[in-house]
């Protein structure tokens, strides 16, 4: 089959990104026939960039950091998950109109109940951070009805931000610092912990680090982790030692990318597929690093 349409990713950087192995296996799968390849843009090209897209046979492109908001303004039509994020992550090309949607709530949610085997509804959550990502789950959690939320981050006027949006919404909500004895204490009380910091991330400045210390964490909790890489945190080895139940960062990001694909192509994406080579490319890289 002949090559009429094409996917990507934009990032800076964008070496890193497993997605175009994990969509291309996708395509292949199915006998699509198109092409997903990575574009490293430069924050100064994004607007140039994204008007490239009308005129090109480009069907669907997924947004990583940094331009997940630089994106908005140069869109025709953001969804309400977006909208409600501040951030997209997926475009779709429809004949030149450009529409951003935001797939990582629902891959967030997607995996903690698929892969956690986890039903967050009346639940007791702590987030650990308040960037991009808590934001995304934050909002993903308030449409699944948890009964109460607490958001510890280093910075307090960013855990107390989420933490109204929340409060507006009806749920009752609590910001705290971390680290601090509070944030133990509601780390010992909660049914979920979800890592949204960036402590732990291979190559990062913080790649030993745990949010949590072991006796912080309950056996009876699932503590899921943002971080994919490496795909066992330090945070994901401590609450193992604790006896709770662990859940990686890589399946939220194989069923954002598998919700981008459905939206790009109108049918559901071979999940499997993508899981499966998502994880042989993790354990590739991390044999090699
Ligand atoms: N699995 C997935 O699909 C997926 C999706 C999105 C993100 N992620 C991962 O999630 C992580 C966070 O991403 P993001 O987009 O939310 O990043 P971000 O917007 O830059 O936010 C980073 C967060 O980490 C906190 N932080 C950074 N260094 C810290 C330190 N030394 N001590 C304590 N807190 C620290 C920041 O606190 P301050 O507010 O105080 O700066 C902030 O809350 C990354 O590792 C990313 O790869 C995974």
């Amino acid at each position: 089959m002949s090559i009429s349409t094409a996917f990507g990713i934009i990032g800076y950087p964008i070496g890193h990104s497993i997605s175009p192995t994990f969509q291309q296996a996708a395509l292949d799968s199915l006998a699509i026939g198109a092409e997903y390849q990575a574009y490293e843009v430069d924050p100064d090209d994004v607007r140039s960039f994204v008007a490239s897209l009308r005129a090109d046979a480009v069907t669907g492109i997924n947004v990583t950091v940094p331009h997940k908001e630089a994106v908005m303004p140069f869109l025709d039509e953001i969804d309400d998950w977006a909208a409600e994020a501040g951030a997209v992550n997926t475009i779709v090309n429809r004949s030149g109109h450009l529409t951003g949607h935001n797939t990582d709530g629902y891959g967030f949610l997607r995996a903690l109940r698929e892969s956690g085997d986890f039903d967050p509804a009346g639940k007791t959550v702590l987030i650990l951070g308040a960037g991009g990502s808590a934001r995304g789950v934050v909002q993903a959690l308030l449409r699944a009805d948890i009964g109460a939320l607490t958001i510890a981050n280093r910075t307090l006027a960013r855990a107390q931000s989420l933490a109204d949006l929340a409060d507006a919404r009806g749920v009752e909500s609590r910001a705290m610092s971390l680290p601090s004895p509070e944030a133990s204490l509601a780390a010992r009380s909660a049914d979920l912990i979800v890592n949204c910091t960036s402590l732990g991330m291979r190559h990062g400045p913080d790649e030993a680090a745990s949010p949590l210390r072991r006796d912080e964490i309950p056996p009876t909790a699932l503590v899921y982790d943002l971080v994919y890489n490496p795909m066992l945190t330090p945070l994901l080895r401590v609450a193992d030692d604790a006896g709770a139940k662990t859940l990686g960062g890589i399946s939220m990001l194989v069923y954002q990318g598998a919700a981008s694909f459905q939206i790009w192509l109108d049918r559901p994406a071979p999940v499997d597929v993508m899981m499966d080579a998502a994880l042989t490319a993790m354990r590739q890289r991390e044999a090699t690093e």
